[in-house]
């Protein structure tokens, strides 16, 4: 058989031949790495929705099916059954760890926390209010400052450590940007604690480290909630090549320093089209208010002439349903007996899903509630305030980005990524 798509100029009838090259899983794609230099002409394909710009071996999706997989473990599994910690090795090693290096990854993690004083005073400089999504970007980036002398990148070892700094520092860096930004005092991490328990406390704590005191005594972190959002982390741990991975993949092929490459990462996934979508479903459904009112926001989300979308809607690569929402929903369902889930935004929520899963617009366009329309109820019920929900996204997939910027450093001749244009200028 011959392994090649053929392209026919039809101006010319010149035909041309690039090598159709085969995944072990999904599509298999054609090298058109040659079409300029053999024709003379670029490809033109707005959004990438049919362009992949790297091999890689971590995570797969299957839009069609609803399968997400990291390192070929499925997401059901691993949500269930491991800790976000144990995901975040996975991505990394490429094998899920046993106890020995579950404890010791562990550990780690606990003790790189931490951030050096002067970062912390870093936070000091931007107005109280402002965003935590602004003020996580800087940080991230600021970071960089602090390790960067002698850093070698050519050398594995340094930077699969900056790879477990970057992780065990960003819930720190999310939970001191929500501090400052409402006024509070930051509270440190304390070691005795899980990584996603730590993270619940340095945003609750009282100075001191005490926790809310009510008539019935102070008030404790419970396991459900941790194991609530630490789900929450594992389903966003990676998701291919989507576009802020995609922007840190730019930012490293130029050869700057991971840490900006993962602010300009997390820059590009605050837009609600992205990330951002968790924080705007919970406003949008808090600004529809009723469920007497959903049917005049789905007649806005259908009218071609109103910009208004269903935010929580839709996703470039599932066609069929998003699995993370699957989890996502099924937890749901689990905490509404244990923890106070907002009564008012549920039924409003569960008005939209049961209208958008049988009406004709979107179902014809393949249009399902994704990740981000449950996991706002979710957080909602967590105490998160909505201005954390972006962050929250952003310390889950912290992991992924440093584990796609890892591979992209070890493959052999990745290029600058630099696409052409086409242009209709003067
Ligand atoms: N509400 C109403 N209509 C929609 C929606 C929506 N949420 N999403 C897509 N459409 C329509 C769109 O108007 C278009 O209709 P037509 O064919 O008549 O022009 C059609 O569906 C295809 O949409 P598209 O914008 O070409 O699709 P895309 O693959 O470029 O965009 C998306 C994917 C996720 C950006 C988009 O569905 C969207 O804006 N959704 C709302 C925001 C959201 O929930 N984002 C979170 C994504 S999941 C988290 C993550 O991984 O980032």
């Amino acid at each position: 058989m011959n392994d090649t798509v053929t392209v026919t100029d039809n101006r010319t009838g010149k035909s041309y031949d690039f090598k159709i090259l085969d995944g072990s899983r999904g599509p298999s794609v054609v090298d058109i790495s040659s079409f300029y230099a053999d024709t003379g002409m670029f490809t033109y394909d707005n959004g990438y929705t049919s362009t992949a710009s790297c091999r890689s071996n971590i995570t797969y999706i299957d839009g069609e099916k609803g399968e997400l997989r990291y390192r070929g473990q499925e997401i059901e599994e691993l949500a269930q059954n491991k800790s976000f910690l144990e995901v975040c090795y996975l991505l990394l090693n490429d094998d899920l760890p046993n106890k020995k290096h579950t404890k010791e990854f562990d550990l780690e993690i606990r003790h790189r926390s931490f951030l050096n004083d002067g970062l912390t005073n870093l936070f000091r400089a931007f107005p109280t209010g402002s965003h935590p999504m602004a003020t996580l970007t800087a940080a991230t980036a600021a970071l960089a400052t602090f390790h960067f002398n002698h850093l070698d990148l050519n050398d594995e070892s340094e930077y699969q450590r900056m790879a477990r700094r970057i992780i065990a520092k960003m819930p720190t860096i999310a939970a001191f940007a929500h501090r400052h930004s409402i006024g509070a005092a930051i509270i440190q991490p304390d070691i005795t604690k899980s990584y996603t328990e730590n993270f619940l406390y340095m945003m609750r704590a009282y100075p001191g480290g005490r926790m809310h005191i009510d008539i019935d005594g102070e008030r404790t972190i419970k396991e459900i909630e941790i194991k609530a959002l630490d789900t929450i982390f594992t389903l966003h741990a990676d998701h291919e090549q989507n576009a802020s991975t995609t922007a840190v993949r730019n930012v490293a092929s130029t050869g700057a320093h991971p840490y900006v490459a993962i602010s300009s990462g997390i820059s590009a996934l605050w837009g609600r089209a992205h990330g951002g979508a968790n924080e705007s479903v919970i406003r949008q459904l808090e600004m529809i208010g009723s469920v007497d009112r959903v049917d005049e926001f789905i007649a806005r989300a259908k009218d071609p002439n109103d910009e208004f979308r269903l935010m929580g809607f839709g996703h470039r690569v599932y066609k069929n349903f998003d699995p993370r929402a699957k989890v996502l929903k099924e937890l749901q369902i689990q905490l509404q007996d244990e923890l106070q889930l907002d009564s008012n935004l549920m039924q409003i929520a569960k008005r939209i899903e049961e209208i958008a899963l049988n009406d004709e617009y979107f179902v014809k366009r393949k249009l399902y509630p994704n990740i981000d329309f449950y996991s706002g109820i979710i957080l909602t019920a967590l105490q998160i305030p909505i201005s954390m929900f972006t962050p929250i996204f952003v310390i889950g997939r912290t992991v992924g980005w440093i584990t796609q910027w890892i591979e992209f450093k070890q493959t052999k001749g990745m290029k600058i990524a630099r696409p052409r244009q086409l242009y209709l200028g003067k």
